[in-house]
């Protein structure tokens, strides 16, 4: 399949069928310039484009992909969230969204910064391409991945939202505002929809822990990374010991085991790094949540190479 265009942007030749990873090829619409969807003749599937979105489900997980966008839209309007503006969140991470506060988006600051440093070292040392291929992972609305782009990346936003206020819909309006080409796509990371070995660098911010098995989402972040290529968690609640629920069993209260990100990273073949535990008062903050009775966590700033 070659770079094709579809409406506002292209499709990149590195996506891949979500259930055998192979190649996909373009469906044209009657006018015969647009792309309406795509294809896998191995599978015989057709996966279309709706709403400037690529939906890239494996057949069957519709119910679960609009069961967790309804759940994490319910969950955020609960929590006192408003859908926010264009204009507010093009102004992420550097304005804080009101609802959440400051300290947490001096947190997201920090590893915005990090994850800002690292693509840049790692391009200038000729690891990373000058446009590598990029996937921000869990996107949501879609910040990030506006400003990947704006770095000169080629960018796939990928959710298993499409909710026009806090998934890809409100990423479509982020993007078109900004005026950056990011692909957007509907999957699941747990299987990835890019063929084998083509993709640069993975970013999962503030998402990994929602996966719904750990170990097949590294494994399948893995499969898709080149050789040498980069997986970044960061914003992801990390606890020491294995993994935990909070707040029931809404995959948003999950906190990563730290024996559970090492042991997973080893057998997917992941070696992995932890760059930074946070801003330098998180220790404080640490003492402060066992003081409330709270396990304490960490949002550490974590790298994988394959
Ligand atoms: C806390 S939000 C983070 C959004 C964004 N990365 C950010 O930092 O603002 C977690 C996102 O993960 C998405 N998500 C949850 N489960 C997913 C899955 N299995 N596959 C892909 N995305 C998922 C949710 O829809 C939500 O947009």
């Amino acid at each position: 399949m070659e770079g094709a265009c579809m409406g506002m942007g292209y499709v990149p030749v590195w996506l891949g069928c979500p259930v055998c990873r192979g190649a996909l090829t373009t469906v044209a619409g009657h006018d015969g310039t647009e792309v309406v969807g795509l294809r896998c003749s191995r599978d015989d599937l057709t996966f279309r484009v709706q709403d400037g979105v690529i939906r890239l489900l494996v057949p069957g997980e519709e119910a679960r992909a609009e069961r967790l966008a309804r759940e994490y839209r319910e969950r955020r309007l609960q929590q006192g969230w408003r859908p926010p503006t264009v204009d507010a969140l093009c102004a992420l991470p550097f304005k804080p969204l009101p609802e959440m506060g400051r300290v947490y988006w001096h947190v997201r600051r920090h590893s915005f910064g990090l994850l800002r440093k690292l693509i840049h070292q790692e391009r200038s040392t000729g690891r990373l391409p000058l446009r590598p291929r990029v996937v921000d992972m869990g996107a949501g609305m879609g910040w990030l991945a506006r400003w990947l782009a704006t770095w000169g990346c080629e960018v796939v936003a990928l959710d298993i939202s499409v909710d026009p206020f806090f998934g890809l819909g409100a990423a479509r309006r982020v993007c078109t505002a900004a005026k950056v080409n990011v692909v957007l796509v509907q999957g699941g990371m747990e299987y990835p929809p890019f063929q084998a070995g083509q993709v640069d660098l993975l970013v999962y911010n503030a998402s990994l822990h929602y996966a719904a098995d750990l170990q097949r989402t590294l494994h399948a972040g893995a499969t898709v990374l080149r050789p040498e290529g980069l997986l970044v968690i960061m914003d992801t609640p990390v606890v020491q010991g294995r993994s935990v629920s909070r707040r029931g069993t809404w995959v948003g209260g999950r906190q990563l085991g730290w024996e559970d990100v090492i042991e997973v990273a080893q057998q997917v073949g992941l070696r992995i790094e932890c760059r930074s535990n946070g801003p330098r008062w998180w220790p404080v903050y640490q003492a402060w949540q066992r003081v409330r009775g709270e396990r304490a966590f960490r949002l550490p700033f974590l790298v994988a190479r394959r």
